[in-house]
């Protein structure tokens, strides 16, 4: 997720995407940039850092006079965080630049057959293949940008919400969205472009929203014209006038970063696996993984090392991993597995987990497994974070950044990440038959929207919350791939809420914790019809013989659980394998409510730090 920001206007453009970039850093901060058409021709700042570091280079480079201009706070997702990957970029001949938020899938294929043309490349990134196909076209089809955009877009697969502008014709800015967001503010005399409001509210408050797969040629004199990228019809622009303030705008319109992100987890599930998975063709492909198939084939043990929601994610994965490709795991708790001086073999692969890709117990049982002659993979959600670099190779969540101190959209991401390892190496291992890899696949697509279903339960959700909010301790219960899920959602209720919460597997229950449940005890217990089903139903009937208050997570349709349990959330049906991405929704929901009902800081909790970057 990166900030965009473009002007075109009766005023000077730097100080106004300058102030813009600083308002957009929530959604990505590792390098920036700004490029100005001075009347003459475009001059261009960028670098790795913050907007911050950006201003103060760009005082040095560049004149900062010009009415047109775009600039970009980026989140990496192709390449690494350094000045040649930041945005915007340049195409070929200079005359073009672009800015751009997304992901184009296709950018290898594009690339290649931009190479053989005679195009050369400097970045790492999709971007660049990008600008240079609409020069392309520009050149080729012998059309105005507006045009060479539209058929250049349509050779692309992915997500993008795109700025660019050609030098050789300044008095316009072409922009286009498609899974990326993208507003134009609408002023007197000067136009606004941005990934939301935040960069323009202060000049004008009038606003189009570009919806997927629109585009639009925003001119000075002539103003905007918008049109669908498939088929060149004309919209009408839909005008709004908005009413909320920045920092609403910011939290895009939710009250809290971590409401934000719980809601955001369909789409960061599907950026995630974007471009690595394909039903059509049966296939997941993850370089980090295929880079290095045959030492994941040849492993006799895979290590997942993490800290707390991470090493959730981890547990998960050690369910998957056994469960489909048949490999030996150990989940270790970062900050023990680094002390106690482990046994590791040269077979043996180390998975670090970490959505900061800076903590630092997770960074020292990197350093120790690798000093132990370990092969170490990361699963990082920062691209070029400390883990990130200190691994030996990896793959990235692509869930953009997590600002709230409780990890929620980083949990499922993660989980996705590790699914698909999971389902490549069964696949390569034989392990899964293609029928049923296959329906993994199938499944897989289809979460980001069970994702969105499962969200709908907020408001019961909330009145659940509301009964239970003074509650003083609370217990989690799962099996099989639930029970990581359980101590997630105990975690949550914990970090946020300041309640007391354990989460345990099911059955574990008689062997102490049983002992624990009065009528003042609620007991959230994850029941989904795949697993144990019968089992934990039985673990409800017990619950219930000893007067404990029952919060059961079922699947939607459940009568049998409703008739016990004092309250049900539903989730949509799902392969067993997969139901922890659906199942942790409610529970994150359910922390989320009871924190903020008892007043609580919910983004910044008490004692906690988003990266424990301390031992
Ligand atoms: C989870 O909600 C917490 N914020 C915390 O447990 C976090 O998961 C842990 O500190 C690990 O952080 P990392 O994923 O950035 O390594």
């Amino acid at each position: 997720m990166c900030g965009i920001v473009g002007y075109i206007g009766h005023r000077e453009a730097y100080p106004i995407i300058l102030k813009g970039l600083k308002r957009l850093e929530y959604r990505g901060y590792d390098s920036a940039g700004i490029a100005i058409y001075d009347g003459n021709t475009i001059k261009l700042s960028k670098t790795k850092g913050k907007v911050e570091d950006l201003e103060k280079c760009v005082l040095d480079e560049i004149s900062t006079n010009g009415k047109l201009g775009i600039g970009h706070t980026r989140w990496a997702t192709h390449g690494v965080p350094n000045n040649v990957n930041s945005h915007p970029h340049y195409s070929n001949s200079g005359d073009l630049v672009i800015i751009h938020n997304g992901i184009i899938e296709n950018y290898e294929s594009l690339k290649k057959e931009l190479v053989k043309r005679g195009y050369s490349f400097h970045s790492e990134t999709d971007t660049e293949v990008l600008i240079n196909l609409i020069e392309d076209v520009r050149n080729n089809e012998n059309v105005k940008l507006g045009k060479a955009v539209q058929i250049a877009l349509n050779q692309v697969v992915g997500a993008y919400a795109i700025a660019v502008f050609d030098k050789t014709k300044p008095d316009e800015i072409v922009v286009a969205r498609l899974g990326s967001p993208l507003a134009i503010g609408i002023g007197d005399k000067e136009f606004f472009i941005a990934s939301d409001a935040t960069p323009f509210l202060e000049y004008t408050k009038n606003a189009i929203y570009l919806e997927d797969e629109e585009m639009a040629v925003v001119r000075l004199e002539k103003g905007i014209k918008i049109r669908k990228i498939k088929d060149d019809s004309l919209v009408d622009p839909y005008i709004q006038e908005l009413q909320l303030n920045l920092e609403q705008i910011e939290k895009g319109g939710y009250e809290h970063f971590m409401l934000k992100e719980i809601y955001e987890q369909p789409n960061a599930i599907l950026d995630t696996f974007r471009g690595r998975l394909s039903v059509e063709q049966a296939i997941i492909k993850m370089a980090g993984i295929e880079d290095n198939m045959k030492r994941f084939l040849n492993a006799d043990r895979i290590i997942i090392v993490a800290c707390g929601t991470s090493w959730h994610a981890g547990l998960v994965a050690e369910y998957i991993f056994e469960d489909l490709a048949r490999i030996p795991v150990e989940v270790e708790y970062a900050s023990e597995f680094r002390y106690r001086n482990p046994v590791i073999k040269e077979n043996d692969i180390v998975i670090a987990i970490s959505q900061s890709g800076e903590t630092a117990d997770t960074l020292a049982a990197i350093k120790l497994a690798k000093s132990k002659g370990a092969f170490v993979f990361g699963v990082c959600n920062v691209v070029g974070s400390s883990i990130a670099r200190a691994t030996n190779a990896g793959a990235y969540t692509h869930a953009g950044p997590e600002i709230g101190v409780a990890s929620t959209k980083a949990f499922t991401t993660q989980i996705t990440v590790l699914s698909l390892i999971a389902l490549r190496l069964s696949r390569a291992k034989g392990t899964i038959s293609s029928t049923d890899y296959r329906m993994h696949l199938i499944e897989l697509e289809m979460i980001p929207k069970k994702v969105e279903n499962a969200l709908k339960s907020d408001e019961n959700i909330k009145a659940i919350a509301a009964i239970y909010k003074e509650a003083s301790n609370c217990l989690y219960l799962g099996r099989g791939y639930n029970f990581p899920v359980a101590l997630e959602g105990a975690l949550k209720l914990k970090e946020i809420s300041y309640i007391h919460a354990e989460g345990y597997p099911a059955a574990e229950m008689k062997h102490g914790p049983i002992a624990l449940i009065d009528e003042n005890m609620p007991i959230v217990v994850i029941a989904t019809k795949k697993g144990h089903y019968e089992k934990v139903v039985s673990n409800i009937q017990e619950i219930k013989s000893r007067k404990g208050k029952i919060i059961a997570i079922v699947t939607e349709g459940d009568e049998t659980v409703k008739s016990i349990a004092d309250h049900t959330i539903e989730v949509p049906e799902t392969l067993e394998s997969l139901s922890p991405l659906l199942t942790t929704i409610p529970l994150q929901l359910l922390s989320y409510y009871i924190a903020v009902m008892l007043g609580k800081n919910v983004d910044q909790p008490r004692n906690l730090a988003k990266s424990v970057t301390v031992e």
